[in-house]
C-alpha cells in the first residue's frame, strides 16, 4: 500500500469545475485513476491538488488492509467538514471500497454523493455530471466486467513508461484477500486490443511498459493464450525498450513463461513473485496452490535460465495459526531466495474473504507486530549486503524523474527494478543512462553517469553485470 498519490493536475479545460482526484493503493489504482482522469478531462472538468480549491473531490480507493480503508474514512470526516460550508462540494468514493461496500457507504457519510465501484470507471465522468446537475446520490457497482479502456493519451503522467491493464479481477481463493470480491472475476482484455494499445503508447514515445493484472501470468488462460506469447509479440514491437509484468503467481508459473523471459531481453530480469509464506502449511491454509517447495523450485529454475534475475515478494505475518515454526520457515525462505524487495505486511482480518469468521485471527497483534520488525531487519540486511556487493557495476537505467528527497538527484530503474539515484540533468528524465554504483545504503543505491546510452533498444548485455545475486 502506497500513501494516497494526488496526481500532477492534468491539463485540464480551464475555467471548468476543478477536480481533486486522489490515489490510493496499488499500480492498478494508479492507472484507473489516469484513465478517469482522462474521462473527465475530456467532459470539460479542470483539476486541482487542494482540496480547498476543489468543487469535486474523487478518490479511488483499496480495501486490501483495514488500515488502507481507514485512511480513506478519516479523510472523509475531513472533507465532510470542508463540505459543510461549501454543499455544492461532490464527493466521490471510486475503486475497491465502493466495490465492497456500496450504498453503505452513502449511508455513513451523508457527505458523499457517490461511490463508483472498480468496473464502473468509465461512467465516472457522466455521474459527476448527474450528481452537479440533480444533486441525487448514486450507486454504481454493477459495471461491464469486461476490459474496455479508453484511453486519453493526453492525461498520462510519464511520456516514457506506461501501464496496461491487460486482465482485471481474480480467481484465486486465496483465503485473506478481498480483491476477488472488490475486483470480480478474472477477465482478460484480447491479445489484439492490448497490442494495440501498446502500438499506440510507443508512437506517443512510451519506451517502457507494464502490464498490469493481479495474477498478470495467467493472462490469455482461458483464451488458450499465454502470457509469453504477448511477451513474444511486444519484443518485436519497434520502439518500445522494456515490458515489465505484475503481479505474477506462483502457481501459474510454468517453463513456457521462464523460457519467454529468457528470450525476450526487453522483459527485463525481474518479477514480483510474492511467496505469502515459507511454511507450505501456512501456504495451505492460505489456499496459495503451492508449497514452500514448489515456490522454491520455481526460483531456481528462474535463475537457472535468466541469469541475474531478480525477485520481489510479498509477505503476510501472523496469518490465523502461524506459530514460531511456521515464521522460522518464512524467514529462512527469505534469507535463502533474498529478494531484492520485499513487502511484508501484517494479516488484517477482511470481511468477506474465505479466512473471516472461519479462522480465528489468533497472532496478537504484537506479536505480529514483532515478526514484521524481525522480517524488515531481516531484508534491510540482505538488500544492504546485495547492493554493497553491487559497488562497480555498471546499469542501463531509464531515468524516471528528480528524487523527492534531494532535487538535484534524478533516478531511475534497470532491467532489474533496481531504483539507482545519480546527480543528473533534468533533461535525462525519460532517456536512458549508463550508471555505474558507486554508493548504497540498504533502502538506496547510489549511482554515477557514465555516458548517455544509445536510445535503441535494450539490452540485457548493457545491464549484464548489473545484477549480481548476492547468492
Ligand atoms: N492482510 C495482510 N496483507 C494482505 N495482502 C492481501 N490481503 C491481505 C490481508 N488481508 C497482501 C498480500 C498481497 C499484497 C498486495 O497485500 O501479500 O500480495
Ligand atoms: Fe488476492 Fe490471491 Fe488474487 Fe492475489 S491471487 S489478488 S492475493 S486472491
Amino acid at each position: 500500500m502506497n500513501d494516497a498519490v494526488v496526481s500532477p493536475p492534468p491539463p485540464g479545460t480551464e475555467g471548468g469545475p476543478r477536480v481533486l482526484l486522489e490515489v490510493f493503493g496499488c499500480q492498478m489504482n494508479k492507472l484507473d485513476g489516469e484513465l478517469v482522469a482522462g474521462a473527465l478531462r475530456k467532459g470539460g472538468y479542470d483539476f486541482t491538488d487542494a482540496d480547498e480549491q476543489a468543487d469535486v473531490v474523487l478518490m479511488v480507493t483499496c480495501s486490501i488492509r483495514d488500515q488502507a480503508e481507514h485512511r480513506v474514512h478519516s479523510h472523509l470526516g475531513e472533507l465532510a467538514k470542508l463540505k459543510a460550508s461549501r454543499p455544492d462540494m461532490v464527493l466521490g468514493v471510486l475503486g475497491c471500497m465502493a466495490s465492497r461496500e456500496g450504498g453503505d457507504l452513502l449511508k455513513r457519510w451523508p457527505a458523499l454523493d457517490f461511490v463508483a465501484g472498480t468496473r464502473d470507471f468509465p461512467s465516472v465522468s457522466r455521474l459527476v455530471d448527474e450528481v452537479r446537475a440533480d444533486r441525487t446520490r448514486i450507486v454504481a457497482v454493477d459495471g461491464d466486467p469486461r476490459v474496455s479502456e479508453t484511453r486519453d493519451l493526453a492525461v498520462r503522467p510519464h511520456k516514457a513508461r506506461a501501464f496496461i491493464t491487460v486482465a482485471r479481477g481474480c480467481d484465486k481463493p486465496c483465503t485473506y484477500c478481498v480483491v476477488p470480491r472488490t475486483r470480480g472475476e478474472e477477465v482478460s482484455r484480447s491479445k489484439r486490443d492490448i497490442l494495440e494499445e501498446a502500438r499506440a503508447l510507443v508512437d506517443d514515445g512510451v519506451r517502457e511498459i507494464t502490464l498490469l493484472g493481479q495474477t498478470v501470468n495467467a493472462w490469455g488462460r482461458h483464451e488458450g493464450s499465454s502470457l509469453g506469447e504477448l511477451l513474444y509479440a511486444l519484443q518485436d514491437l519497434s520502439g518500445l525498450d522494456r515490458v515489465r509484468f505484475t503481479t505474477s503467481h506462483p502457481e501459474e508459473m510454468d517453463e513456457p513463461l521462464i523460457d519467454a523471459m529468457a528470450d525476450c531481453p526487453k522483459a527485463g530480469m525481474f518479477l514480483h513473485l510474492p511467496p505469502q509464506s515459507g511454511s507450505s502449511r501456512m501456504l495451505r491454509r492460505m489456499a496459495r496452490g503451492y508449497t514452500a517447495e514448489r515456490y522454491r523450485e520455481i526460483v531456481q529454475q528462474l535463475r537457472a535460465r535468466i541469469p541475474g534475475v531478480e525477485l520481489a515478494g510479498d509477505i503476510i505475518v501472523g496469518f490465523p495459526g502461524e506459530t514460531d515454526e511456521d515464521f522460522e520457515l518464512t524467514a529462512q525462505l527469505m534469507r535463502d531466495v533474498r529478494f531484492s524487495q520485499a513487502f511484508l505486511f501484517r494479516y488484517s482480518p477482511r470481511p468477506g474473504t474465505p479466512a473471516w469468521g472461519r479462522l480465528e485471527d489468533d497472532v496478537p497483534d504484537a506479536l505480529k507486530r514483532e515478526r514484521l520488525a524481525t522480517l524488515m531487519a531481516l531484508q534491510s540486511s540482505i538488500q544492504e549486503a546485495r547492493h554493497t556487493a553491487m559497488h562497480g557495476t555498471r546499469h542501463q537505467v531509464l531515468v524516471e524523474g528528480r528524487s523527492r528527497r534531494d532535487e538535484r538527484r534524478l533516478f531511475g530503474r534497470n532491467l532489474a527494478s533496481d531504483r539507482i539515484v545519480f546527480e543528473g540533468d533534468p533533461s535525462l528524465v525519460d532517456e536512458l543512462v549508463e550508471l555505474e554504483i558507486v554508493d548504497s545504503t540498504p533502502l538506496t543505491l547510489v549511482g554515477r553517469q557514465l555516458a548517455a546510452a544509445a536510445s535503441g533498444s535494450a539490452s540485457r548485455a548493457a545491464s549484464a553485470t548489473s545484477t549480481s545475486s548476492a547468492d
